[in-house]
């Protein structure tokens, strides 16, 4: 093939350079171009006119709706988090530190298809075909058909994935994969970028019917590294481009991960599905409420439960808070939520409870490694942290959300009912929750006290 013509775009402005600069000639922005393929500009007489030819426009009404073609993966945590299985010329992200599973969930998950009658491609730029047999051998999937193809070209893979023209196919990773149109290095952004574009546009051309029917449309899975800041090879720079973008969460010291959509054209966003790291690859945890709980005897002071409502499922994740006093800088840390938040919070306790904070370090964690971006943490973030200020543990059985704003009022979470049912499914027995989300008729073995202002939680608390 022959080379094609390279320039540099400014990922601020646009602007075009011949050579590679520190300095975008058209804003003055630093550091900002980036390598990619020159779009062959056309002569531009007569240019759009032959091209309007080619491209059609149709009335939406008359757009035959398709339903996308689904196959379930077969386990059924994944398939939750993707709406319902991989959808025919989807392209679907997956995106985790390194080691936390993504390479063994995708193996799982193709051998399953490849045994439902799917063909299915695995295409390794990470491990050798021996390491990858190795691991099957391990997760027990004794004589799989899967298709394994160790290349990190991209014209190679593309040829490929036209030869064989799998139903599935999976590039692990996405960093590793380079096109030799560029001559950045692999992983950079300019070549994870455009080696995605490309995968991307084939996903989509691949199975359409040119008036012979040419068979089902592959769809692609892409594995990403996220970089030590959480951002995805760069900027994000996928995100928009895949169908699907999936994360992989927790801690790699617990046994429990999370597999989150954060978008998904073909389903539900914010659904997670939730799997537990076994010696024989992932397992989907179907019922995954108490996961999230550290198992005190007795309560400890700075621990407080909330329910948490992601996707479709409540579940019940323990928050843990330690106040202890600092330095002339205090420290304010978070895992697991949201950093400014705590600082909001730390404020709000000060002006509307005249609980001061100002001398303290305060640690904050969400046990498991789960992350909670959801605001109606804040009331169990609260409580948890005048816990640990007093020494004085929380009742046994207590729980509380709501999320908590600035005027110190506490605003009712959503679908509140569903969190109140299933703490007491798991033996809770006292609530304090939003005045909003106070249930009419009483919730058998659950005491609750609905409160409107952080002042009046805050009684509450002590009169327990
Ligand atoms: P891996 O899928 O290679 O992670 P990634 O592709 O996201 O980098 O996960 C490897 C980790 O999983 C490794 O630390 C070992 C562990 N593991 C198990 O605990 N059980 C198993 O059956 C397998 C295959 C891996
Ligand atoms: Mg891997």
């Amino acid at each position: 093939m022959a080379k094609e013509k390279t320039v540099y775009v400014c990922s601020d402005c646009g602007g075009t350079s011949p050579k590679w600069q520190g300095k975008c000639p058209s804003c003055n922005a630093w550091n900002t171009l980036i390598e990619s393929v020159a779009e062959s500009s056309a002569p531009a007489k007569n240019r759009f006119a032959s091209l309007a030819k080619t491209a059609e426009v149709a009335i939406l009404s008359d757009i035959d709706a398709v339903d996308m073609a689904r196959t379930p993966t077969g386990h059924e945590e994944l398939d939750r988090v993707l709406g319902g299985g991989m959808v025919e010329g989807g392209v679907v992200l997956i995106g985790g530190d390194p080691g936390i599973g993504k390479s063994t969930l995708l193996l799982q998950a193709l051998d399953s298809l490849q045994r439902s009658g799917q063909s299915t491609l695995y295409v390794t730029g990470e491990e050798s075909g021996a390491q990858i047999a190795l691991r099957s051998r391990r997760l027990g999937l004794d004589h799989s058909q899967v298709r394994v193809l160790a290349e990190i070209q991209l014209e190679k893979i593309l040829a490929i994935l036209d030869a064989t023209q799998p139903d599935i196919a999976v590039i692990d990773s996405i960093q590793t994969v380079y096109s030799e149109q560029l001559t950045s290095a692999p992983g950079s952004v300019a070549q994870v970028r455009e080696c995605a574009a490309h995968l991307t546009r084939y996903a989509k051309a691949s199975g359409r019917s040119d008036g012979v029917t040419r068979g089902r449309a592959t769809c692609i899975v892409l594995v990403g590294h996220v970089t030590k800041d959480g951002a995805l090879a760069g900027p994000r720079v996928l995100e928009h481009m895949v169908d699907t973008v999936l994360y992989f969460e927790g801690d790699t010291h617990s046994s429990f991960r999370l597999v989150r959509a954060i978008k998904n054209r073909f389903g539900a966003v914010n659904e997670i599905g939730v799997f537990a790291m076994t010696e024989k690859g992932l397992k989907g945890v179907s019922n995954p409420s108490a996961i999230f709980l550290s198992q005190h005897a007795e309560p400890v002071p700075g621990s407080c439960v909330m329910v948490t409502l992601e996707g479709t499922r409540p579940m019940l994740v323990e928050i843990q808070a330690l106040v202890d006093s600092g330095g002339p800088s205090p420290r304010r840390l978070s895992v697991g939520l949201d950093k400014d938040r705590l600082a909001m919070l730390l404020a709000v306790l000060h002006r509307h409870a005249g609980v001061a904070c100002m001398d303290q370090d305060v640690f904050v964690n969400a046990v498991g490694g789960v992350r909670i971006s959801e605001p109606a943490a804040d009331l169990a973030v609260l409580l948890a942290i005048t816990s640990s200020l007093r020494g004085k543990p929380l009742p046994k059985g207590f729980f509380a959300f709501g999320e908590v704003g600035l005027a110190g009022e506490i605003r009712p979470a959503p679908r509140g009912q569903e969190r109140l049912k299933e703490a007491a499914k798991l033996g809770f027995s006292v609530a304090l929750v939003p005045k909003a989300n106070a249930p009419k008729k009483p919730i058998e073995g659950l005491t609750i006290h609905a409160v409107e202002r952080v002042e009046q939680a805050m009684d509450v608390v002590r009169g327990l």
